[in-house]
């Protein structure tokens, strides 16, 4: 097992990261994209957000969830008390599907080192995938078998990541829940209990 890297070569680290990603040409979404979207927040955090894939603004703007469903997600995370400075966010796929379409196996299998490899800086203790194809992806990393995100949101599963317990609390994605308000509780209720584990107010 790799060691954790010192806070200075972590640094270092996502810069090349930062780098390759921005030369990527691994799958064909880097012919369409304006700016890939690497990940944003504190690299140290102890809580990992990982969406599926920029969005039109993300694009615009090279950084993830700050168009519609970016504004909600900040409104659940505000309400549960955690901030995006103290958690970091990124995506399965780094570029924009062209027209927000839902990214192809061969696009999550192209780009998913990426995130693996954040995963290994940061090593959160908590990882919420939000949508079903992170949530796919993450359980598979764990050897979770994965059905559906209605079956698993909200609840909290353990994996042995870099020889530590790790959470992964599923949820469903802040843009599904622009249009189906009613899942804006679920979502919420999922960021709460990572919030909690955080703070270790529920016992395990
Ligand atoms: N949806 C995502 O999954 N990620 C973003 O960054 C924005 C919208
Ligand atoms: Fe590379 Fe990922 Fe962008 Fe595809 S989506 S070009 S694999 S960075």
């Amino acid at each position: 097992m790799k060691m954790a890297l010192n806070n200075h070569l972590k640094l270092e680290a996502f810069a090349q990261l930062t780098k390759e990603i921005y030369e990527c040409r691994k799958c064909s979404l880097w012919k369409t994209r304006k700016r890939p979207v690497v990940g944003d927040g504190d690299t140290n955090a102890c809580i990992i957000l990982v969406g599926e894939a920029p969005g039109y603004w993300e694009d615009v703007e090279g950084k993830p969830f700050i168009g519609a469903a970016g504004k909600l997600l900040n409104e659940f995370l505000k309400k549960v008390g955690l901030s995006r400075e103290s958690i970091y966010i990124t995506n399965v796929v780094k570029c924009r599907p062209p027209g927000n379409r839902d990214p192809h196996p061969e696009e999550i299998k192209a780009c998913g080192p990426y995130l693996d490899r954040q995963l290994d800086l940061i090593r959160p203790k908590v990882i919420v995938p939000l949508g079903r194809h992170s949530t796919s992806y993450i359980f598979s990393k764990a050897g979770v078998p994965f059905k559906s995100i209605s079956e698993v949101q909200g609840k909290i599963f353990e994996a042995m990541f870099w020889e530590t317990k790790t959470y992964l609390i599923p949820s469903y994605h802040p843009a599904v829940a622009l249009y189906r308000v009613k899942l804006r509780s679920d979502i919420e209720r999922a960021l709460s209990l990572a919030a909690k584990i955080l703070n270790n107010q529920i016992m395990i």
